[in-house]
């Protein structure tokens, strides 16, 4: 069985070919941080522009990467929800017109159950049930994974997401768009100890999560400190500890409330490196295992949509001609 995956929810089209037995056939993945960065986030009507422009193209480059046709594939899946409303219908219409034309199933796939499962894509999969921390720009989760299709959401950030608190934090230092991953860079140079940041709702029971107020302290700390490069570096250590620490408090915390050990992370902010690192010592404290996909599929990417797409094809799921983007689709 081979899957085309599109993904358009925000601002990366992303293509792949997925097949159930050979893997990832091709990837494809067009970001638009050039097209954004002028104005220091998503411009949704922007996004939509330029998926437009890039999915058919891509997907004719995929095609032929693989050394497929149209009549080789199984299935179209295309992330149906949660994302920007105009992103996603540019995916939706091309995915559902192009199984259309082509007579194959169309499978809506959503798009935190693509990140969710994107740690499938590697040699070391893990085994159902673990638990997933779902870390990206629009969504940090809690979720105990039980099989596919099987997900109990155990707790979610009650104001910005991880990733959205990084990309603000980044910006109060003075970084473009989206700047998670260079203010990650930015700490490696910061001295630990000289700012120390809460560890925001660990101090009470459950597994919700706030990071709003963690980035107004840092937000404080700016206006007051000098902005020299290594203030601006141990500012963002700091950030960045309280965070990491942040979740891996409530990572292990879920562990040991649904007594298991391993734990998967995914989306964005699962590319880095600190978090990887510490949630590895966390799982391993508890005799288990921390998993997380290539750097290229943490973030928003077509072959995690392929496969999980692929995944509820198999279950029976495919869409008729009727249906729409979900941009607030609980998981
Ligand atoms: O999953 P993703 O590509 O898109 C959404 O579905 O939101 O996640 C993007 C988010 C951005 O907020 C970005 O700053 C963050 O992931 N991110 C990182 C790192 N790489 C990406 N945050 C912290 N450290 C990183 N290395
Ligand atoms: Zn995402």
């Amino acid at each position: 069985m081979r899957i085309l995956g599109i993904e358009t929810s925000c601002d990366e089209t992303g293509i792949a070919i997925f097949d159930e037995e050979k893997g990832i056939l091709a990837h494809r993945l067009y970001s638009q941080i050039a097209v954004h960065a002028d104005y220091g986030g998503v411009v949704p009507e922007l996004a939509s522009r330029d998926h437009v422009r890039k999915t058919i193209p891509l997907i004719e480059e995929a095609l032929k990467e693989a050394g497929l046709t149209p009549q080789d594939l199984d299935g179209v899946a295309y992330t149906a929800g949660p994302g920007l409303v105009g992103a996603l219908l540019v995916g939706c219409s091309i995915g559902r017109s192009l199984a259309y034309g082509w007579d194959l199933p169309a499978v809506p796939v959503h798009h935190m159950e693509g990140h969710l499962l994107a740690p499938m894509l590697e040699d070391d999969v893990p085994e159902f049930p673990f638990i997933a921390l779902l870390v990206s720009g629009g969504h940090t989760m809690l979720v105990r994974v039980d099989g596919i299709g099987e997900y109990e959401l155990l707790g979610e950030s009650v104001d910005d997401a991880a990733g959205e608190a990084f990309d603000k934090t980044a910006k109060l230092l003075g970084l473009d768009y989206p700047g998670g991953p260079v203010l990650a860079k930015m700490a490696e140079q910061g001295t630990p100890g000289r700012f120390k940041f809460p560890r925001p709702m660990t101090n009470k029971p459950g597994l919700d999560f706030s990071f709003s107020g963690l980035k107004t302290a840092a937000a404080t700390t700016i206006r007051q400190e000098d902005d020299s490069a290594q203030t601006k570096a141990d500012i963002a250590y700091a950030f960045q500890e309280a965070v990491i620490d942040t979740l891996a408090i409530k990572c292990k915390r879920a562990l040991q409330q649904c007594g298991l050990k391993r734990l998967v992370i995914a989306g964005g902010v699962s590319a880095n490196t600190s978090l990887r690192e510490q949630l590895a010592v966390v799982t391993k404290k508890l005799g288990g295992q921390v998993y997380y996909p290539r750097p290229e599929y943490c973030t928003d990417n077509g072959a995690m949509i392929a496969y999980a797409g692929m995944q509820r094809l198999k279950s029976g799921v495919s869409s008729d001609l009727t249906f729409k983007a979900n941009p607030r689709w609980p998981l």
